[in-house]
């Protein structure tokens, strides 16, 4: 176990110091002649093609004697195989089939048992190119894969390194599932898992490991991220556990990824506007108290705000666990409106039923005066009827200004309540 793991972490160093010098070679811009300058076949063409034959050759003379197809042993221990994976492009992150899209550049790099270093004095030839069909690859799938695709045309080729190493690159298109949390949408964070492992081998067969650390993985990604739209990639980190296949235990890394959404359309086009809404409703309780036209600004409002919620509806999952805090936000400030329209309601009849006995009650003072039945009695009930009148209007009143003050103190204590929740 310990010679084991003394043995991957080796292979590591060895292949981190393998990847740098392939990714400087080419980005400082030193041709490999350069490097390898006292083994220079640079105006001997022929020499340089004759020692590729030669190479191509031999590996062609290895793989066929030790069967290519066959997985790579050493002494018994598994295959090592490394895998990196940075995030290109967040292409989409769809809440309601909780999916998230991807696309990211895929290295893995295994032990193929060719000692190609025999090589290494010809010409500086240090690595080679050849077809992915001679060689065992790595098994090695996405679990929680619900499509994967290549981003471009899968290259045909596995590079061949000196030192006994297969590198091959893809860059895929991913669409993984992902268990999204929405309560605090939109201002949530969403961690996606993405986990390779082999679709067959135990560990005793197949391990896998990452290739660079985590704090490399995700500088690197964002540095290569193309277009990430509504969200921000925090993070991206390793973690290795095992699966068991069949009673086996297996190999299996996952790397997750830590995706912030970016709320700012969602203020705009959802809470500023919701927000606007119960303030104008506020404002409402100050149009002159008769009738009609409040109630019929009120329920405008009301058909705004049902508008918004059609729009979130689109958005939404209906599995959500637990109510993403935005319903509550709309649906509570709905209520809010509707019951205060109710209010507005009650009001108008109070109102309504004092114009009424005021009106009534002028009607027959009227006649009174006129003169034609003065009688002290009725006199006494036209006062009563007036009084009566003014205590509906007084009622009325009563009610829109408790209502208001009540009204108000609801809405501060809901906001403030939900923005705690919200925002933290
Ligand atoms: C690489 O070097 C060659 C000559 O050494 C030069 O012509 C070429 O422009 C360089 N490329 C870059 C990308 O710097
Ligand atoms: C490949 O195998 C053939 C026949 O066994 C042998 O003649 C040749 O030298 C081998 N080539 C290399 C590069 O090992
Ligand atoms: C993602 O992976 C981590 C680490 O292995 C694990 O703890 C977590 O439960 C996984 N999340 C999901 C949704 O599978
Ligand atoms: C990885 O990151 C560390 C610091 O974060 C840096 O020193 C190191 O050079 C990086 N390694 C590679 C291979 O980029
Ligand atoms: C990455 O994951 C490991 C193991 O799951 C954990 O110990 C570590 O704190 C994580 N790193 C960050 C930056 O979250």
């Amino acid at each position: 176990m310990v010679k084991s793991l003394t043995c991957s972490y080796l292979f590591t160093m060895y292949l981190h110091w393998l990847i740098l010098l392939f990714s400087t070679a080419e980005t400082l811009n030193v041709s490999e002649t350069e490097l390898y300058a006292d083994m220079d076949c640079n105006g001997h063409p022929e020499i340089y093609r004759e020692s590729y034959t030669t190479i191509y050759e031999f590996i062609l003379n290895f793989t066929n004697s030790k069967e290519t197809y066959k997985r790579p042993f050493i002494d018994g221990y598994p295959s090592f195989v490394f895998v990196d994976m940075y995030v290109t492009s967040i292409a989409a992150v769809n809440e309601k089939a909780q999916s998230l899209s991807t696309q990211v550049k895929m290295m893995t790099a295994w032990y193929n048992g060719i000692p190609l270093w025999m090589y290494s004095k010809q010409c500086g030839i240090t690595r080679f190119q050849a077809s992915k069909e001679m060689f065992w690859t790595p098994d090695i799938l996405i679990k929680e894969s619900i499509k994967t695709d290549y981003g471009t045309t899968p290259s045909p080729y596995v590079q061949l390194q000196m030192w006994e190493f297969s590198v091959s690159i893809d860059i895929l298109t991913l669409t993984t599932a992902c268990r999204m949390d929405l309560y605090k949408f939109p201002f949530d964070t969403q961690i996606c898992n993405i986990t390779f492992q082999s679709a067959v081998h135990t560990n005793k067969e197949l391990t896998i490991d990452p290739l660079s650390k985590a704090q490399n993985i995700t500088q690197d990604s964002k540095n290569l991220l193309a277009a990430q739209g509504e969200w921000e990639l925090l993070l991206i980190n390793t973690s290795k556990a095992h699966a068991t296949v069949l009673g086996d235990l297996q190999d299996v890394l996952v790397y997750q990824i830590t995706i912030k959404r970016r709320p700012l359309l969602y203020v705009i086009n959802i809470i500023i506007p919701v927000f606007f809404f119960i303030v104008l409703d506020v404002a409402s309780f100050f149009i002159e108290a008769d009738g009609a036209d409040k109630l019929s600004f009120k329920v405008t409002l009301l058909l705004a705000i049902s508008v918004l919620l059609l729009m979130l509806n689109d958005t939404l999952p209906s599995t959500a666990d637990r109510i993403p805090l935005i319903g509550v936000y709309c649906s509570v400030i709905f209520s809010l409106i509707g019951i205060s329209i109710l209010e507005t309601i009650l009001v108008n009849y109070l109102m309504a039923k004092g114009a009424q006995r005021r009106s009534a009650a002028l009607m027959e003072t009227t006649a009174a005066v006129t003169g034609r039945d003065d009688s002290l009695p009725d006199s006494v009930r036209d006062e009563n009827e007036m009084n009566f009148s003014l205590h509906w209007v007084g009622v009325a009143r009563i009610t829109d200004v408790a209502f208001f003050i009540l009204y108000i103190i609801t809405i501060i204590a809901f906001l403030s309540g939900l923005g705690k929740h919200w925002i933290s």
